[in-house]
């Protein structure tokens, strides 16, 4: 049975992210330490709630990549393919020369946008993936 007693931890992170996190987060509204830490700590909590809940959700997904790489291209293909049942529709952009973002909105089982989000990160070669729940339905 947990409480909501305050219990004391340590963790060791570089010193370079640390400051650079005091610079960053406090400059908003200079909560002390433990309330910012705490603020993460739930704000992740409530990001990743979704992926256990076993119900419906709405999600978009965000990928950043290198056009000139074709295997990444094939393979972002493939998986959308693979995942049609749960893919609502996505939007491609030319951010510059040899950068794409695509934009996958999807909307399923919860343990299905997992597999199709496990899919895409092993995929090589993508910049960047980033996920947001916008709805657990
Ligand atoms: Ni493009």
């Amino acid at each position: 049975m947990h409480s909501d007693e305050l219990v004391r931890f340590s963790i060791t992170i570089p010193e370079k992210l640390l400051a650079e996190f005091e610079a960053s987060y406090y400059a908003e509204n200079r909560p002390n330490r433990s309330e910012a830490v705490r603020n993460l700590m739930r704000g992740y909590i409530s990001r990743e709630r979704w992926r256990c809940s076993g119900g419906e959700v709405c999600a978009t997904v965000t990928i950043v990549y290198d056009h000139h790489l074709p295997e990444v291209t094939r393979s972002l293909t493939a998986a959308q393919h693979d995942f049609g049942h749960v893919i609502i529709c996505s939007t491609h952009v030319h951010l510059n020369h040899e950068t794409c973002l695509e934009c996958v909105i999807t909307k399923g089982l919860s343990r299905d946008i997992q597999a199709f989000i496990d899919a895409l990160r092993k995929i090589r070669g993508i910049k960047s993936l980033n996920v947001n729940v916008t709805a657990e339905l």
